[in-house]
């Protein structure tokens, strides 16, 4: 196959990813837009694999033996994992995707030949850059990517970790960075390279460390562009126009929902990028118990109080996805909905634990798109509510994020329940949420707490109803 030919094949393979994108971007276009993902990168293996063949019968054996165990590996984690599990995954692809950029660099730093970057026993001055830049970034995505990983699964504390001077120390490093690959550039020597791979992996774990619990959906969002950025690198670096394309994509559309993110949570960009923001005072799942009084209800108060209801708006949480309670909630509404009551879904951008996340679950259980809000479009219609139905949700209602300057989720935009003339809250208990506050709004005049698994609270209304 000619260069003219795969070239073209991979700009083909570039667009059928940015319809990826355009397609994810819509519950209604997701599943075409996954289509348009999985022929696109299926076109781009193809184009490499023809075009620029193994050379020889091992090569193939060790491509094919790749296909297949990371396809292997990729298809039983996908189907296996709960989607309560997905940020925590998402975390864990990306550090491969930050091994493979320091591997890839490694490689051509050691068959440079195979690569075509050396002439006259030299390397290409361009690809040592490539090679610098790109490790530096995958090294730093690896580790940033695994702690991030082990914060969100539950293996290491939530809880920001306060290094002392830890901004000088990053400052330094990272200028160190520089000045290492500035002598790689100079000098080609394979210890500086490795040296370069020591101090990004200690400035990826540096970065991310400090970072508390309820900030970690930028961080994942964060270290996706920056497993783009690294692929960009090694497509450099191998000279495969794909691999920039798809690199560059991955690494400017995390960057924009990093900064979506940052927008919705209110925390700088620039800070989230230098690490450790919010941290001083960000705290995760302390999972403290109140013992202040607060109304309590049952299945047939909700039923009573929603079937009388003119408007209801329900909030799903965290907890709406741990129970798996959407069909039973959208049986609900149908239900509200047959008694006359016009039922509205108003879902904050970090509700769960990654983007999206409700808008995919009530998706999943068949909720109409057009009864589903986001923040900014539905939150004026609190006041005019008769029901807040808050199920499994608690920080996105949380109105210390408008008052008390001391809590971690100060700042963030939130669903004013509290202004609806009934709030009906569904938790198990009085625990906190993921940033480890209490919320106020339990112990309004206007709030009754229907304690129980968001699901069998759900089916218990379905049956008073
Ligand atoms: P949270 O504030 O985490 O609250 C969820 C609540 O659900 C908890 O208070 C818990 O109370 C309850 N719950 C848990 N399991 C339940 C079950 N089986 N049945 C009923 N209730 C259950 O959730 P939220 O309001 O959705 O806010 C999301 C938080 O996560 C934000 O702080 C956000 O910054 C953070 N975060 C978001 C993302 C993204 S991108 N969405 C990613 C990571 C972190 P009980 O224990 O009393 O039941």
């Amino acid at each position: 196959m000619s260069e003219n030919v795969s070239s073209l094949l991979y700009i083909v393979a570039g667009v059928l990813f940015i319809m990826a994108l355009r397609g994810l971007s819509h519950p209604t276009t997701s599943r075409q837009g996954n289509l348009y993902g999985m022929v696109g990168m299926g076109l781009a293996i193809l184009t490499t694999l023809v075009g620029h063949p193994p050379a020889g019968f091992g090569a193939w054996i060790l491509v094919l033996l790749g296909l297949g165990i990371g396809g292997g590996a990729g298809a039983v984690i996908a189907k296996r994992v709960p989607m309560t599990a997905m940020p925590q995954l998402v975390a864990a692809f990306h550090s491969l995707v930050g091994l493979a950029a320091v591997f890839v660099a490694a490689g051509a730093l050691y068959a440079p030949q195979a690569f075509g970057i050396i002439e006259n026993g030299h390397f290409h001055k361009q690809s040592l850059f490539e090679m610098g830049l790109g490790v530096a970034i995958g090294a730093i995505t690896f580790t940033g990517s695994v702690i991030a990983f082990a914060k969100l699964d539950g293996r290491m504390s939530g809880k920001p970790i306060m290094l002392p001077q830890r901004h000088l120390i990053n400052a330094l490093l990272a200028a160190g960075l520089v000045l290492l690959i500035a002598l790689f550039i100079g000098t080609e020597s394979k210890a500086i390279f490795w040296l370069i791979v020591i101090a990004a992996l200690v400035l990826g774990g540096l970065i991310i460390i400090p970072i508390g619990g309820a900030d970690m959906p930028v961080v994942v969002s964060m270290l996706n562009s920056y497993s783009g950025w690294a692929a960009a690198g090694i497509g450099f670096t191998l000279g495969n126009l794909a691999l920039i394309i798809t690199g560059s994509l991955v690494g400017s559309s995390g960057a924009i929902l990093s900064y979506i993110m940052c927008h919705a949570m209110n925390r700088s960009f620039i800070s989230v990028i230098l690490g450790g923001f919010g941290g001083d005072t960000a705290a995760a799942g302390t999972g403290q118990v109140e013992t202040r009084p607060v109304k309590q209800g049952s299945a047939d108060d909700a039923a009573y109080i929603m079937k009388n209801a003119e408007r209801v708006i329900i909030v799903p949480g965290y907890g709406m996805a741990v129970a798996q309670a959407q069909h039973s909630l959208r049986e609900m509404a149908d239900m509200l909905k047959k008694e006359g009551v016009d039922v509205k879904y108003a879902i904050h951008p970090v509700a769960g634990r990654m983007p999206g996340h409700m808008n995919v679950l009530l998706a999943e259980a068949n909720v109409p798109y057009d009864e589903v809000f986001e923040l900014e479009d539905i939150n004026g219609e609190f006041p005019q509510a008769d029901v807040a139905f808050v199920i499994g949700a608690n920080d996105v209602t949380n109105p210390a994020a408008k008052t008390d300057k001391a809590s971690p989720i100060y700042g963030m935009p939130i669903l004013d329940v509290e202004k609806a003339k009934t709030v009906l809250f569904i938790k198990r208990g009085m625990g906190s949420g993921y940033a480890g506050v209490e919320n106020e709004v339990f112990f309004r005049d206007n709030t009754m707490m229907l304690f129980g698994d968001a699901k069998k609270v759900v089916d218990s209304i379905l049956k008073s109803l």
